[in-house]
C-alpha cells in the first residue's frame, strides 16, 4: 500500500508543470458525421472544412475521426483515437493534430511527428460530391 509521502511525490511530478501537455494547441471544432453503414458522410458547408486547411474532428455512431481538407476537393480522414493510450485527439496547433492527453502530435496523414505515441494513425479514404465528404470504412 503506497504511503501518503508516496502519493504526494507522484501527484507532485505529474502536476507541477505550469503548463498543459498541448502546449498551445487549440481546440478542434466538431462536426457530427452519418454512419451509412459504409462510410461516414459529413456535410462540409459552414464549417472549418469549407476552406483549404481547415480540420474538424467528426464524431459518428462509428467512432471519431480527425477529417481535414487538403485542396479544394482532397481530404484527409484519420482516426482520431491516440495510438498512445487512447484518448481523443481533439488539438490542433497549425497543420498539427495534438493529443491533449500527453501532447503526442501528428501530421494530417496520422504520422507521429512528438510522441509519447509512436504508431501512426489509420487512414481513411474519402470522396467528395455535392459538399459532402464520405469516410470510407
Ligand atoms: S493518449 Fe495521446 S499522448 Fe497519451
Amino acid at each position: 500500500m503506497a504511503s501518503g509521502a508516496t502519493l504526494a511525490t507522484v501527484f507532485s511530478a505529474c502536476g507541477g508543470s505550469p503548463t498543459s501537455p498541448s502546449g498551445m494547441a487549440s481546440k478542434l471544432g466538431v462536426l457530427s458525421g452519418r454512419f451509412t453503414g459504409s462510410g461516414i458522410q459529413v456535410n462540409v458547408s459552414g464549417s472549418a472544412l469549407a476552406d483549404v486547411g481547415g480540420a474538424v474532428l467528426v464524431e459518428s455512431t462509428a467512432g471519431v475521426f480527425l477529417l481535414a481538407r487538403t485542396s479544394a476537393s482532397a481530404f484527409s480522414a484519420i482516426e482520431a483515437v491516440c495510438t498512445h493510450e487512447g484518448c481523443t485527439i481533439t488539438g490542433t496547433d497549425g497543420a498539427t493534430y495534438v493529443c491533449p492527453c500527453h501532447g503526442s502530435r501528428y501530421n494530417r496523414s496520422g504520422q507521429v511527428l512528438a510522441g509519447p505515441a509512436r504508431a501512426s494513425l489509420r487512414q481513411y479514404a474519402t470522396t467528395f460530391t455535392d459538399g459532402i465528404v464520405t469516410i470510407a470504412l
